[in-house]
């Protein structure tokens, strides 16, 4: 089966989840979406109120603010693939819980290893501690100490780069997290072209092993 199709089985298998308790809330699950062949993924936390009436990521607020940082570097939405943590609305917004990442970390994973990115941005708090802490047995000190550069570390069989940055509402409440986000999306677009060229990956990594 190709990539597309297997995506297309996952989608559905998300659609109709009732795993975890959020599927009781939600209008709508959001699976994700974007390129499934891309290189790179976007990890974020989990839908809000726009993404749960539209079954779609990052389309409110945090959405718009995600879509241009993409495009001041240079880059198009649709070159990356978006998918979150856990994919329906926790309610009234609140953080999701231990168990609710748990139990969608069966699609996680899956996505993860169907589309097997080179590079995964992770986008805030919620996606790095499961990026780091819980796939990529590394510590996930927050995300103010690891941002701004790369790590190298092996995600469900295959060594990944992984980018963190900031969570994009943390720039709606305090705007001068934009440029700091800014300068992780312009190490992102340096990524992208260092894969893009095939000089592959080496150059982000730090001597002694370690990505940056
Ligand atoms: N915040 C997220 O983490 N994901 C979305 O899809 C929207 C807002």
């Amino acid at each position: 089966m190709d990539v597309e199709s297997e995506w297309n089985g996952i989608k559905a298998e998300i659609l109709a989840c009732s795993r975890c308790p959020l599927s009781k809330f939600r209008t709508r699950a959001v699976p994700g979406e974007g390129n499934i062949r891309s290189s790179v993924m976007l990890l974020g936390e989990a839908p809000g109120k726009s993404e749960d009436e539209e079954g779609r990521p990052f389309v409110g607020a945090a959405g718009r603010l995600l879509n241009r940082l993409i495009e001041e570097v240079g880059m198009r939405r649709e070159d990356f693939f978006i998918t979150n943590v856990v994919k329906c609305r926790p309610p009234n917004n609140r953080e999701p819980r231990p168990d609710e990442i748990l139990a969608c970390s069966y699609f996680t994973d899956r996505v993860i290893s169907l589309m097997n990115p080179k590079a995964i941005v992770a986008l805030g708090n919620y996606a790095g501690y499961y990026l780091f802490e819980l796939r990529g047995g590394a510590r996930w000190l927050g995300v103010t100490r690891m941002r701004g550069r790369t790590y190298r570390l092996p995600v469900l069989g295959s060594t990944r780069l992984l980018i963190p940055t900031y969570h994009p509402a943390a720039a709606l409440y305090n705007p001068q997290l934009y440029e700091t986000m800014l300068e992780d999306f312009r190490l992102l677009k340096k990524v992208v072209e260092a894969l893009e060229s095939g000089t592959g990956l080496l150059r982000f990594v730090r001597p002694g092993g370690r990505a940056g």
